[in-house]
């Protein structure tokens, strides 16, 4: 107990009224403090990992570690997710390291590149549906592309998510919860003046398919101190900008459920390491930068569990065995 699917989680956090974070690990550390800040604030959490950070751990170094979390936090519901998977393989992959959530990014080819059709998406994205729901594990998907481009995915364009073709999607689909381009991008590079946000489309599909949990990726609000320190202590982010922490809480009055952050992290941790090796550079020990770089991404992650709403919220429900949530999908037809 309780490795829980995702759509438990977020159809609570639906309920609730609250959003729940998608937090992105590659290691020990990162894992251990998102569990840190979760069981600190009484948070659900997802722990998600995007292709690239199951090559950079082999797939099997990241899963135990995962699994370490779930066993170490027994009060904690906790997804384990496939972050921006690209193909039916991706998805089956997840599902035999035992993942309770999987993302199919349709809205691209499986270059991660360049958009898909809009058949193509739903095609793709339905049988990554009708292959997890099976195991009882839940799925995400994307309609419209994000601008940004992380580890090589991204088209680098954004096209907005069509609000009606949304609701098509969702019914031809068979998603459990659905993420919306509506101006955000991966990265540190969000706006290039004052951020804006389209949370029209938020609304409008929300109004038509109210029981569906969204997703609002690239949500990282790039915290000014935290780029101040990392320029500060040598590194190079110029610019950088976020999304405001208001306009996501004003997307989780609006049906938003399910928030990504990865870059927000990223930069605590290196915000962190940077200063240690700059103030104390006789510093080798791993150890001795990377608890305070642990210490730093906790306090962010407990920051945003706590401005979604999460905190508070862990023991809220009994959490539900993926055979449950298989018996759940056989039941619906789905
Ligand atoms: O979607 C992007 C996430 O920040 C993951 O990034 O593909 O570099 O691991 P990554
Ligand atoms: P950020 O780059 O804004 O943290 O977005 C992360 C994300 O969307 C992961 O899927
Ligand atoms: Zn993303």
């Amino acid at each position: 107990m309780p490795l829980v699917p995702g759509r438990q989680i977020l159809s609570e956090a639906l309920k609730g009224g609250y959003g729940v974070g998608a937090f992105n690990v590659n290691n020990m550390e990162q894992i251990q403090s998102i569990m840190m800040a979760a069981k600190e604030t009484q948070s659900p959490v997802f722990i998600q990992a995007s292709r690239g950070a199951l090559k950079y751990s082999n797939l099997n170094y990241l899963r135990h570690l995962m699994l370490a979390a779930v066993e170490l936090n027994p009060d904690i519901p906790m997804a384990m997710h496939l972050d921006h998977g690209n193909s039916l393989e991706s998805a089956k992959t997840a599902v035999e390291l035992g993942f309770s959530s999987v993302m199919i990014d349709g809205s691209l080819k499986e270059d991660g590149k360049t958009p898909t059709t809009y058949a193509e998406n739903v095609d793709v994205t339905r049988k990554v549906v009708e292959y997890c729901h099976q195991y009882g594990v839940s799925v995400e998907g994307e309609l419209g592309t994000l601008g940004g481009i992380e580890d090589g995915v991204g088209s680098g364009q954004i096209h907005l998510t069509d609000p009606d073709q949304a609701i098509g999607f969702i019914q031809e689909t068979g998603v459990d919860y659905l993420a919306l381009a509506i101006g955000t991008s991966h990265g540190a590079y969000k706006f290039k003046t004052a951020p804006k946000l389209a949370m029209d489309i938020v609304k409008k599909v929300r109004a038509k398919a109210p029981e569906v949990p969204l997703v609002m990726h690239g949500s990282s609000s790039v915290p000014a101190d935290l780029r101040d320190a990392i320029n500060r202590y040598g590194g190079q982010m110029p610019n950088a900008m976020g999304v405001p922490v208001e306009a996501i809480q004003e997307g989780i009055k609006n049906g938003v459920a399910k928030i990504n952050v990865d870059t927000d992290g990223r930069m605590a941790i290196t915000a962190a390491i940077r200063k240690i090796f700059v103030e104390d550079p006789k510093v080798f020990d791993p150890r001795e930068y990377l608890s305070p770089a642990r210490d730093a991404h906790a306090k962010i992650v407990a920051e945003r569990m706590r401005q979604f709403g999460a905190a508070g919220h862990a023991k809220d429900y009994k959490p539900m065995t993926l055979a449950e949530n298989k018996a759940y999908y056989a039941s619906k037809g789905k």
